[in-house]
């Protein structure tokens, strides 16, 4: 049984049962409204579901700005990403402390929770930028979604009413409390999570393969909430997936659930993130390849392996898996990376994501050595699905 413990301790649920629900449902409209969108209601049902064990709610003061200056909540705990509800100055006029606020999704007006307010405070955004992801470029896409937020934060505990329904793929919709059941019931003691936010090429399955050798289980665990939109769309890349696993991993071996959470492009702060989230999930050990969660030049090679070594392996819970950047080498004649192969870097296939997606749009299979030709195809269709749409 996998035994790993929850981050904080406690699997966290926040989903109000059915006759706390209705009542919630009922006092609502007496309430003060704070319009989400779709990145804070998968923030909030991620919170829900325990996904953010050991949040309860949005950051309130103190803990944001622990995580923001240490990686820590404000009790120690490590946490490297602020997860926060950013309201109008408007709509922080109308609340009050030790209230209650109804959390409507702005674009259909379902009440997905509450939050009962607990603080409420203003932001140095630009401060938050350069600790969270070392950088105040608006261009990068995490702190261009930071700058376009309000800078005015409520936090504090929420419930979750209403949850998200996705559009397709429902069957790979996990909660923390499923997957963990699931490995259980699999017999799994050790379970290597793997991020990802791209469709599965040669050197991800490289290193997932490595882990594989070691562990018992591979939890194939992409993301699939908000991400840049010149990422391939979660739709096409869960296609991909069904297509990769079915034809080159054993099934009794590989569990595939997605991610519902945005992407932050945080590098290495997000790469504690994404390991702390899989622990929660029931995962042992996480892959952290090379750039792991970053973006264009913001962050060095293997600066997200390097950040963990601020923790203990105590205070981590779950073991990190690094890898190297790996590529296939014609010389070998097989997937390799530094560690493996004495051949100079001519005898190294490696394409940018670029460079891939150009030939994907092109019609044009990459080399079986970067991408499975099953896969290619998939992505191919997928490319011109988008353009007719
Ligand atoms: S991420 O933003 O979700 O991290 P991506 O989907 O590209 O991006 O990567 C998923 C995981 O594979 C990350 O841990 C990343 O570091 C790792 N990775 C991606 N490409 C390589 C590579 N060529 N060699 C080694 N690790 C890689």
């Amino acid at each position: 049984m996998s035994s790993i413990k929850p981050h904080g301790g406690t699997l966290v649920n926040r989903i109000a049962d059915p006759e706390r629900r209705q009542a919630l449902l009922q006092s609502v409209e007496g309430l003060s409204d704070i319009k989400i969108n779709t990145w804070t209601i998968s923030d909030l049902d991620l919170i829900g579901v325990g996904a953010f064990s050991p949040l309860q709610g949005f950051l309130k003061e103190e803990d944001y700005r622990s995580v923001v200056d240490s990686m820590r909540l404000s009790d120690g705990t490590i946490w490297s990403i602020p997860v926060t509800l950013a309201v109008s100055a408007q709509t922080a006029e109308q609340l009050e402390i030790g209230k209650q606020a109804a959390l409507v999704g702005e674009d259909d007006g379902v009440v997905y929770g509450v939050i009962t307010v607990e603080s409420i405070y203003s932001v140095d955004q630009q401060y938050e930028a350069v600790n969270v992801f070392k950088t105040d470029d608006p261009e990068h896409p995490g702190v261009k979604k930071l700058l376009e937020r309000s800078n005015v934060y409520v936090g504090g505990p929420i419930e979750v009413l209403n949850r998200p329904q996705p559009e397709k793929f429902q069957e790979f919709y996990y909660d923390p409390a499923q997957t963990r059941a699931e490995f259980e019931a699999r017999g799994w003691n050790t379970i290597v999570g793997f991020q990802t936010r791209n469709p599965v090429h040669r050197a991800h399955e490289y290193i997932q393969k490595s882990a594989m050798e070691i562990v018992d289980a591979l939890f194939l665990n992409p993301l699939v909430g908000e991400t840049k939109s010149d990422d391939v769309p979660a739709n096409v890349r869960m296609k991909s997936y069904l297509t990769l696993l079915e034809n080159y991993y054993p099934e009794d071996r590989t569990f595939l659930g997605v991610f519902p959470a945005a992407m932050r492009y945080a590098g290495p702060r997000e790469a504690i993130f994404h390991a702390m989230v899989r622990k929660n999930y029931g995962c042992t050990h996480f892959i952290v390849g090379r750039d792991h969660a970053g973006v264009g030049d913001y962050y060095g090679t293997y600066e997200a392996q390097e950040i963990f070594r601020n923790f203990t392996a105590e205070e981590l819970g779950i073991t990190p898996l690094f890898f190297e950047h790996s590529f296939f080498c014609t010389k070998c004649g097989n997937m390799a990376s530094s560690k493996t192969c004495p051949h100079g870097k001519e005898h190294h296939m490696t394409l940018s994501g670029t460079k891939v997606r150009g030939l994907l749009r092109e019609g044009k299979c990459p080399p079986p050595e970067f991408t499975r030709p099953e896969v290619a195809e998939v992505l191919i269709e997928g490319m011109k699905e988008q353009v007719t749409v």
